[in-house]
């Protein structure tokens, strides 16, 4: 039915960029690792970020990935829109290739030219390309490496051609490519527009390509990097829907299927009845929305990540019950979208049935919501007066109680009353307000400068794993305010960067070591705790007993009975995720812990409550473990050989491309940087709380390894 299909499109991306140098990438996970300011992930490049901004390198300095994105929340937000229009998602797939200072602007526009006209058979005569106003070299370029007429290259300005990745950082012109879909492709009404217009209608950007060449200062300022380099994005769905014949994306392969799959579920038709079609466009990404996020470890909740996702799943359900369909659907639909996209993510058919668990109990929970939601409705229609449903009253309906505007106008126009609109947007204004202040605060968690120029001069080296003490060089000291110094006087507290250290800075739930520097045989400071202030750099916390001066060498101490009490709790995690996949089911994964030298708290996704029994089975299984005395390995590996030999990954974590696998026999393999005993009978013994939780799909258990678990 569809010549070539999403997969085979996606495929053909990969394999054109893999035959030109360009590593395979596999997509990052959906929410972003270690970066606050960003809600979802929403471009090929936030994986990629610190390389562009040079604080991460790679083996590679050519990649291409599919990734997935979501851009619902957050300062892309295009949920309002989706169900509506031919392109909008909440969940979409962004092809993009990526130089790292490699190959410039010639090189990206040859290939996109190529790949498109040549391995996707794209007419020439119907793209179209823009360039940013000041770019005479892009313009050029496309002219003379794609052959495309200066009739077809149009300069736009900042807000179309220049893209950036935020306030500051790496930053370029960008030029893309649209297709035109001709006249008979354009939306009524619009049929006699000419390029080059916003893509909503005949026209549709494609291909995004961007030439990040300078890096933003904070005043503005614009330095040209000494490494340009390249970031594309590519719609995926856009270009399916091209290739297919389509005039949107919802009639391509990738969400045709789910469509009618929906279609089926309501007893409704697709395509006679608008309001039954824009329910089931909505079904169709909100699933594939759904089913993403719930595999990547988000769950539906009320707050930040988890209260976005919520808001898509009821809008997919509320948008159902309003053309009649009372019963659950979206589990279905998530579970078909995991067989639709089996081939390219298999991971999906692993979280099936949990995915399905987490939607089917929303949609009971949707269900309840609903019916408290008309009855509070009801009273406040009662109480309304002039026939007008009160503003602040719209708004707590809306907020509170999940009603939808629309849904809610319906509701008022069935008993003769309107809603005051004005003051219902007041009042999501004012919260609109509240939201952004909290944002903005979040953006403002910038990392100080100084740890930037410390960076610079080298990573810490950590030697932690095999040692407990170093002789180190003073490179950096920060007093209080994390300004820059090169004395720290006796007393004073503040941060020391040494160029290699033993104490294990805190990550991954496990602590940050504690210890002492010394001079000469003289204690010179107290090491409270260690972080990493960048990936890569460790900071010392410090009480200065004498003055430390930048260029000191020190011998380095780690308070070695807590560092030990502190990897027995970190192996026993490790027996403890084994033991529960052992007794609840491998859908058990961790979503979290915190390792201290006196206990551990491991948090794993699952559903049913667990009976004392089971947690007696978890704890003896972790314990037989411990008297096998099991010799524990690490190996570092890139992270695809790491997955692929089935080494669980920690939900949200961040990884860099060379990884850590800590195994312990066959009982347990799984990514971590934490610090590790060496046999499991160092561990001692391991004692699982009786207190224990589940709420939101997520598990707790509180224990107690080694020193701890004997009872005082
Ligand atoms: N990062 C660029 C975009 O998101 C390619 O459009």
């Amino acid at each position: 039915m569809f010549a070539v299909t999403g997969h085979q499109i996606r495929q053909k991306f990969l394999d054109y960029f893999g035959e030109r140098g360009h590593r395979a990438v596999r997509s990052s996970p959906l929410v972003p690792a270690n970066d606050p300011t960003l809600l979802f992930t929403n471009a090929g490049m936030n994986q990629f970020k610190d390389i562009f901004l040079g604080l991460e390198k790679r083996d590679y300095n050519r990649a291409a990935t599919s990734q997935k994105c979501v851009r619902a929340g957050g300062k892309h937000n295009d949920l309002e829109n989706v169900g509506y229009t031919r392109r909008h998602h909440t969940f979409f797939e962004m092809l993009g290739n990526f130089s790292f200072g490699d190959y410039f602007k010639r090189d990206a526009i040859g290939f996109a030219w190529e790949l498109v006209t040549r391995d996707y058979g794209l007419a020439k005569d119907r793209l179209y390309v823009t360039v940013f106003r000041e770019d005479d070299e892009a313009e050029e370029l496309w002219q003379k490496v794609a052959g495309v007429p200066k009739s077809r290259i149009f300069r736009l300005d900042e807000k179309d051609n220049f893209w950036q990745m935020g306030e500051t950082g790496p930053c370029g012109p960008c030029s893309e490519l649209h297709y035109d879909l001709g006249p008979e492709g354009a939306e009524p009404g619009r049929e006699k527009e000419e390029f080059p217009l916003d893509g909503g209608g005949r026209f549709v950007e494609i291909w995004n390509l961007v030439f990040m060449q300078f890096d933003r200062s904070s005043e503005g300022k614009l330095t040209p990097l000494p490494r340009p380099s390249i970031d594309t994005g590519m719609g995926l769905e856009r270009l399916a829907a091209i290739l297919q014949g389509k005039l949107t994306n919802y009639e391509s392969d990738l969400l045709f299927p789910i469509v009618e799959r929906g279609a089926e579920l309501f007893g409704k038709p697709y395509g006679e009845d608008p309001k039954v079609s824009v329910a089931l466009r909505i079904a169709a990404d909100h699933a594939r929305a759904t089913a993403f996020l719930i595999n990547d470890g988000v769950l539906p909740s009320n707050l930040g990540r988890g209260f976005v996702l919520r808001k898509i799943m009821r809008r997919a359900m509320r948008n159902a019950r309003m053309i009649g369909v009372e019963e659950p659907f979206l589990y279905k639909l998530t579970g078909f979208v995991a067989e639709l996209m089996r081939q390219p993510y298999p991971e999906l058919m692993e979280s099936a049935q949990r995915v399905a668990r987490v939607v089917k109990d929303e949609e009971h929970r949707y269900a309840t919501t609903f019916q408290v939601a008309e009855k509070v409705f009801q009273d406040e229609a009662k109480a309304a007066s002039g026939g007008l449903l009160p503003g602040p009253a719209a708004f707590k309906l809306y907020d509170t109680y999940g009603l939808a505007l629309d849904e809610m106008q319906e509701m008022a126009r069935e008993r003769g009353l309107t809603v005051d609109l004005e003051g219902f947007e007041a009042a999501l204004e004012q919260q609109r307000t509240r939201a952004r202040a909290s944002w903005k605060g979040a953006e403002k968690a910038q990392v100080a400068p100084a740890y930037q120029a410390l960076l610079e001069g080298g990573r810490t080296r950590f030697l932690g794993y095999d040692t407990l003490t170093s002789e180190s060089t003073i490179t950096g000291l920060l007093n209080e305010s994390k300004q820059a110094v090169t004395e720290l006087a006796a007393g004073a507290n503040g941060e020391v960067v040494l160029d290699q250290t033993p104490f294990y800075a805190e990550t991954g739930g496990q602590v940050g070591d504690t210890g002492t520097l010394s001079r000469g045989g003289v204690k010179v400071a107290q090491v409270e705790n260690t972080y990493p202030a960048l990936p890569g750099l460790s900071v010392h916390k410090v009480k200065a007993l004498e003055t430390l001066k930048v260029g000191d060498r020190v011998a380095c101490e780690v308070t070695p009975d807590l560092r030990v009490s502190t990897m027995r709790n970190h192996t026993a995690t490790h027996l403890l995720h084994a033991a529960l996949r052992n007794v609840l089911g491998t859908h058990v994964k961790q979503a979290g812990s915190v390792v201290e030298p006196s206990r551990l708290r491991f948090d794993f996704t699952h559903y049913a409550a667990m009976d004392g029994d089971e947690l007696a089975e978890v704890e003896r299984l972790a314990n037989e473990q411990i008297l096998h005395n099991i010799g524990v390995h690490t190996d570092v590996m890139p992270i695809d050989e790491a997955i692929k030999t089935g080494a669980m990954a920690l939900f949200g974590e961040k990884y860099g491309e060379k990884v850590r696998v800590l195994s312990l026999g066959d009982c347990s393999r799984a990514l971590g940087g934490g610090t590790a005993v060496s046999r499991t009978g160092d561990i001692g013994l391991c004692k699982v709380l009786s207190k224990w939780s589940i709420s939101g799909g997520v598990g707790r258990i509180d224990a107690v390894a080694g020193e701890g678990a004997r009872g005082e």
